[in-house]
């Protein structure tokens, strides 16, 4: 019978990458069948779903299968420039020239407001909104113009924001879906009762991703409250994890963890894996009557207590509206 000979460097370095091989070989097949699928063939033509942050990423990827459904696919995005490359992309490959490009940097009010209106202004109706856009920043906390913590402001405020004001639109469609791209790592914070730490302004370090999974902690409850508040309209609101994507999303992990990272990073999951849960729960017919839930490989998952406190959403929601300077001629939800 042989036995491991553990005799020399060049056996140890081989057992060594072998047994990582099989450890990640292993990984690979657990993220495939894990993997969330769509078995929903709705064409999706007639219908209008803006997709924020739809230049790269899970938001391309989500634009792309939409685009190829027959959708009319409003690309919400920042950069321009890579926003009508992936634009040309997207029309090149479905053959649907209905693909529009549209300005948004969701850290602004200022910009959030113009894009609603110019929203208002040109489309009769929004069957989906897609809240997809979102930053992780490193150590470092920034302040936008309009006195918000700039991670909560792109992740959490804008959306709220944007949400209030397309609304009506929504409210319009057969049947309107609200989408929030929200993330497992809402697990690891929390809103304090007292709200305390819903716009930390004044903590210039922080830890790396706290800022990030706080938002994703409030983009949730957001959801579970924006549900309720729709109950008895035909608009639905839903969050979800995408799962653990290759994406841009892991550009500013700091130096030097960064380096252990980009390995890893070659375990994680596609972009367009990523898009699953988002494209179901935009075509999928059985989510119709589904609302205030958060998926995961396109099932319903389990959250924890913590998010779901009724009394903290109500108020979270109430302090919004203040921080986001909501004024009495917008939509109330
Ligand atoms: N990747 C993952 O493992 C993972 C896991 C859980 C949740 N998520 C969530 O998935 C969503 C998509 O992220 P991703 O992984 O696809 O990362 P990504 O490739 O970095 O995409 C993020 C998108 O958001 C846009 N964006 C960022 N700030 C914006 C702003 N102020 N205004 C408008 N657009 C803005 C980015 O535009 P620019 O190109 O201009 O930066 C980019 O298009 C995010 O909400 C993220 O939190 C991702």
């Amino acid at each position: 019978m042989s036995s491991f000979v553990w005799d020399s460097p060049i056996s140890i370095v081989a057992y060594v990458i072998t047994a990582i091989a099989v450890f990640l070989s292993i990984f690979k097949y657990y993220l495939y069948i894990t993997l969330g699928k769509i078995t929903s063939s709705r064409n999706m033509e007639g219908k209008t779903v803006i997709v924020t942050g739809a230049n790269s990423g899970i938001g391309k990827e989500t634009a792309r299968d939409l685009a190829k459904r027959g959708a009319r696919v409003i690309m919400a995005c920042r950069n321009m420039e890579t926003a009508a490359k992936a634009r040309d992309e997207i029309v090149a490959e479905s053959n649907n020239q209905n693909i529009i490009v549209r300005h948004v940097d969701m850290s602004s009010l200022a910009s959030v407001r113009a894009f609603a209106n110019e929203i208002l202004c040109t489309e009769a109706v929004i069957d989906v909104l897609i809240h997809n856009a979102g930053v992780a920043e490193g150590l470092i906390s920034k302040v936008t113009s309009d006195g918000l913590e700039f991670t909560l402001a792109t992740n959490y405020y804008g959306p709220f924001l944007l949400t209030h004001l397309l609304i009506n639109m929504l409210k319009k469609s057969d049947q309107g879906r609200i989408i929030v791209v929200s993330s497992k790592l809402y697990r690891y914070a929390n809103v304090k009762r007292d709200l305390s730490n819903i716009n930390p302004t004044n903590s210039q370090f922080n830890a790396p991703t706290k800022l990030y999974n706080l938002s994703k902690f409030m983009e949730i409850m957001f959801t579970q409250e924006l549900a309720r508040r729709l109950q008895g309209t035909r608009v639905t609101a839903n969050c979800l994890h995408p799962g653990v994507i290759d994406t841009g999303i892991w550009r500013n992990i700091p130096f030097p963890l960064n380096l252990v990272f980009k390995p890893i990073q070659w375990c994680f999951r596609t972009p367009e894996e990523g898009s699953r849960t988002t494209v179901y729960l935009t075509v999928a017919p059985e989510v119709q009557q589904i609302s205030g839930k958060y998926f995961r490989g396109c099932k319903v998952t389990e959250i924890n207590q913590r998010v779901q406190n009724i009394e903290t959403q109500g108020k979270l929601w109430e302090a919004s509206r203040t921080l986001v300077k909501l004024r009495e001629e917008d939509p109330m939800i």
